[in-house]
């Protein structure tokens, strides 16, 4: 398909997404994210080739919260290496992304790295390998492609820090099982740190074009991850990365991606394109209405998918 048609796509789908799909409702149990004006919308598509096409609110920042769990990933992965296995798994969960119930039954061991269990246990990783954790990792993915502005969010941090009841549980209840190293609040606080990081779609999907570029960055040449590592984060993303809604986002989208509760959703056709979408109302899931369909709309009248 030329990248005019491409383009079109984009513009007359957005158009009817904006239209015809307004359902759902801004995450609030994180009150900073409450705030937030629900009829947001914007989208971003690189290409490997060098084209991008962008629509709606795609340079305006938002909290890509749980879309972080990729990056926070990937780190520990290059850090660990296959080890990484031993302490979290790689099936879908079929549970919400906070629920605490196969923790106790697995003892400990988080299904996958995109549950809230499995970020959790990947900011501990972190904590230990990294000699100044909250810079190295923002250098990580500022050095990604070169996106250099990108931080945490102090406020969304605090916000979410006030309320975070779940996630302190989670954490407790895999330190009981010893999978957790450090000390669970200096954990949580890096792990609330990751979730505030901020972007745009239009950053979003430029830093995530290395996951459809075999692990390297289009932009820098850079090599991120290795091809076997890319591969496997793809399958993870396809798998697991839309918590219970994992198979009706493959079955009615057909690519890897990823979301979050701000409304946030990354999606990569290998070889091809990252594609990033941002709309606030989300489903029961805690997924983006408007983003899943956007994307179902997109990758059908495209004809391209993984599938
Ligand atoms: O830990 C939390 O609940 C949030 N910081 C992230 C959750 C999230 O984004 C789930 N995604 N759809």
């Amino acid at each position: 398909m030329t990248g005019s048609t491409l383009e079109n796509i984009v513009h007359q789908l957005y158009a009817q997404s904006n239209t015809h799909c307004n359902s759902g409702s801004v995450a609030n149990y994180i009150p900073q994210l409450a705030e937030v004006a629900p009829e947001k919308f914007g989208i971003h598509l690189c290409e490997v080739s060098g084209n991008s096409y962008s629509v709606g609110d795609s340079t305006e920042k938002f909290s890509i919260q749980s879309i972080s769990k990729v990056l926070s990933f990937a780190l520990a992965y290059t850090l660990v290496g296959e080890a990484i296995w031993t302490r979290i798994g790689v099936e879908p969960s079929g549970t919400a992304f906070n629920s605490l119930i196969q923790i106790e039954i697995e003892r400990g061991i988080p299904r996958n790295p995109f549950i809230n269990a499995g970020a959790i246990v990947v900011a501990d990783i972190l904590l230990s390998k990294l000699p100044q954790p909250q810079e190295d990792f923002l250098n990580f993915i500022r050095g990604i492609n070169n996106l250099d502005h990108l931080d945490y969010s102090p406020v969304i941090t605090a916000s979410e820090k006030a309320v975070g009841y779940r996630n302190i549980a989670l954490c407790n209840l895999m330190k009981s099982f010893g999978n957790i190293d450090n000390e669970p609040e200096a954990v949580l606080d890096f792990y609330f740190l990751l979730c505030s990081i901020e972007m745009s779609c239009q950053e979003l999907s430029q830093l995530f074009l290395f996951l459809a570029n075999n692990g390297i960055s289009p932009h820098n040449h850079k090599t991120i991850l290795s091809k076997s590592q890319t591969k496997r984060i793809n399958a993870l993303m396809q798998t697991c990365g839309f918590y219970d809604e994992s198979g009706e986002f493959a079955f009615k989208v057909g690519l890897p991606g990823k979301s979050g509760v701000g409304g946030g959703i990354i999606a990569i056709l290998p070889n091809q394109y990252s594609i990033a979408t941002w709309s606030p109302r989300l489903n029961s899931k805690g997924n983006s209405v408007k983003g899943i369909h956007f994307l179902e709309a997109f990758t059908s009248a495209s004809e391209n998918s993984i599938f």
